[in-house]
């Protein structure tokens, strides 16, 4: 039992020197969605608060994402959110993938689906209101 225990902490010691690139690329501001629609301070803020973690290039890792192998998890959920969707590049989209962003971006928001419920349980800012919820809807609707 006590060997278990000990080349368990010697793996989980070790997984910590895994590296993890937590590197922000830099946000060119002509493909930078709130600048190109030069959003209102409301619905940055929204966006901010419950999607830039993972759609964006201005990623805010929380402590916990610094411990091995939850940090695995988190850049997982950040590469994928990214690759679907990222507002700091988003004037590299080409028009049918703007749509089809705008459009999901209502029906995540409106079906509870997004930002992802795990993610929400650790961040309260990202816990919307029905009503940031409609003003978030709204906006993207008008982008249509
Ligand atoms: C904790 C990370 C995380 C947060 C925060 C988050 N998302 Fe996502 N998002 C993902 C991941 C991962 C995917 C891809 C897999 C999936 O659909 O679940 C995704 C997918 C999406 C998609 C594409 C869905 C599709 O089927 O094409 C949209 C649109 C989206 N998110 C919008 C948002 C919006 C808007 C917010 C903020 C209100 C947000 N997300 C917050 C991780 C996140």
């Amino acid at each position: 039992m006590k060997k278990i225990i000990f080349w368990i902490v010697i793996v989980f010691l070790a997984i910590q020197f895994i590296p993890v690139n937590r590197e922000n690329k830099p946000v060119d501001r002509k493909d930078n969605f709130v600048d190109i629609y030069k959003t209102p301070g409301n619905i940055k803020t929204i966006l901010k608060n419950a999607c830039y973690d993972c759609h964006s290039n201005e990623t805010v890792y929380p402590q916990y994402s610094y411990i091995a192998p939850i940090s695995w998890a988190v850049k997982d959920h950040i590469n994928e959110g990214r690759e679907y969707l990222n507002f700091s590049e988003w004037g590299r989209y080409n028009e049918d993938l703007k749509q089809n962003a705008v459009q999901k971006t209502i029906s995540t928001v409106r079906d509870l689906q997004m930002p992802l419920p795990s993610y929400v349980s650790y961040h309260p800012k990202a816990n919307l209101t029905t009503e940031q919820r409609k003003v978030l809807q709204d906006y993207f609707f008008n982008l249509q």
